[in-house]
């Protein structure tokens, strides 16, 4: 771990681009010295990392929502840290901020990007997780894209991962009908008794199609999709009039060597006048403030939990990156690289 008078900065940078599964050897471990912030710049020491899915997609050549980590550069991810060093006179010293730090124990910023962390007695990862960018996600992809209103069934993927998890949660407390679909039954149970899922659904075991006619006998009114594939096609032979269909992620697809796999019901959007809209989180950054403090409230009300699965090491980062499309999380995956203070 780092200490305060470390001169050194560890990092992994990008040394190849995977086929697959991303591995270790996809990265470098390598080490620079601490840079130093220039005037109006100031030097986060990180504390905690945001392992995401999307990170998988950064490492790809090619078109996307943001252009691809070059072979060379420290990984991208969104991270929180302190101030330690400051020439910006908007960010002091023993500032906590957020902002896409990179993987890596030390970075310079200009401010672009970076918020400040309210000091509301929150624990500090869940601002990486139900208050940060996979919490946003949740909220607007399923306020704005899927439109729930009460009563609705809402069938959520990945229902016990980051954003499933906050989804889940935001649908009931909007009145809606939740079904949880996740892999293995320890995580149904969970998703069930810790989450306030409705009904869980174990796509491990079950045959989705039917466990979807058999919870969701109405139909599906929005579904929340984070893993694609199969289940996206299994989820739309169970839509209900009018429903909406947030695609928010496609996790099954994204280690894939051949080619993806696109729905094959998608004619049941036709019959249903339904409607499929993909969704980015940062197309609402101007409004990511509004929805913390809406979060925060329920956080704090105790109706929305912020679910944290913490590794500690930054040289444990490909391993427990790996964990994301592995299944072996629960909530938001955090990478913890020094203590807090
Ligand atoms: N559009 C956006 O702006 C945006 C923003 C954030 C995240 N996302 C997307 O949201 C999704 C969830 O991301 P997250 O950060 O919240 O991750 P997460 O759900 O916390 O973790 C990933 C989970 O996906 C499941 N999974 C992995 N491989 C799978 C497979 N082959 N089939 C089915 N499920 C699989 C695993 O849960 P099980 O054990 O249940 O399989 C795993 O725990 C991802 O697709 C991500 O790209 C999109």
């Amino acid at each position: 771990m780092a200490t305060m008078d470390q001169k050194t900065n560890h990092k992994f940078e990008l040394a190849s681009r995977p086929v697959g599964m991303a591995r270790r050897e996809n990265w470098k471990y390598a080490e620079a010295p601490v840079p130093s912030p220039a005037d109006g710049e100031f030097l986060v020491k990180i504390v905690y990392i945001s392992l995401d899915p999307a990170m998988r997609g950064w490492m790809n050549e090619g078109r996307s929502y943001v252009p691809p980590v070059q072979i060379g550069d420290v990984m991208r991810a969104l991270a929180l840290g302190r101030v330690i060093e400051s020439k910006n006179p908007k960010f002091a010293v023993g500032d906590y901020v957020t902002g896409a730090f990179g993987v890596q124990e030390y970075a310079v910023s200009n401010g672009a990007m970076v918020n400040k962390v309210p000091d509301i007695g929150i624990p500090l990862p869940v601002f990486l997780g139900t208050l940060g960018m996979t919490g946003m996600t949740a909220y607007f992809g399923l306020l704005e894209v899927g439109k729930p209103k009460a009563g609705d069934t809402v069938v959520v993927s990945g229902a016990a991962g980051a954003t499933g998890g906050v989804v889940g949660q935001i649908a009931k407390i909007k009145g809606c009908r939740t079904v949880g679909i996740a892999g293995g039954a320890a995580k149904c149970e969970y998703i069930v008794k810790e989450l306030g899922y409705d009904v869980a659904i174990d796509y491990k075991s079950e045959d989705v199609r039917k466990a979807l006619q058999t919870t969701c006998p109405k139909g599906i009114d929005v579904f929340f999709d984070n893993v694609g594939g199969e289940i996206l096609d299994a989820a739309l032979a169970q839509l209900a009039l009018r429903a909406r269909v947030v695609i928010c992620g496609a996790i099954s697809q994204y280690n894939n060597t051949t080619p993806i796999k696109g729905p094959s019901n998608y004619l049941s959007l036709l019959v249903n006048r339904a409607s499929m809209t993909g969704m980015i989180v940062f197309d609402w950054v101007d409004r990511y403030g509004e929805a913390a403090r809406e979060m925060a409230g329920w956080v704090a009300q105790g109706k929305l939990h912020g679910l944290c699965d913490i590794h500690e090491g930054l040289h444990n980062y490909p391993e427990v990156f790996e964990k994301l499309f592995k299944g072996e999380n629960r909530g938001k995956l955090v990478l913890k690289v020094c203590e807090e203070n």
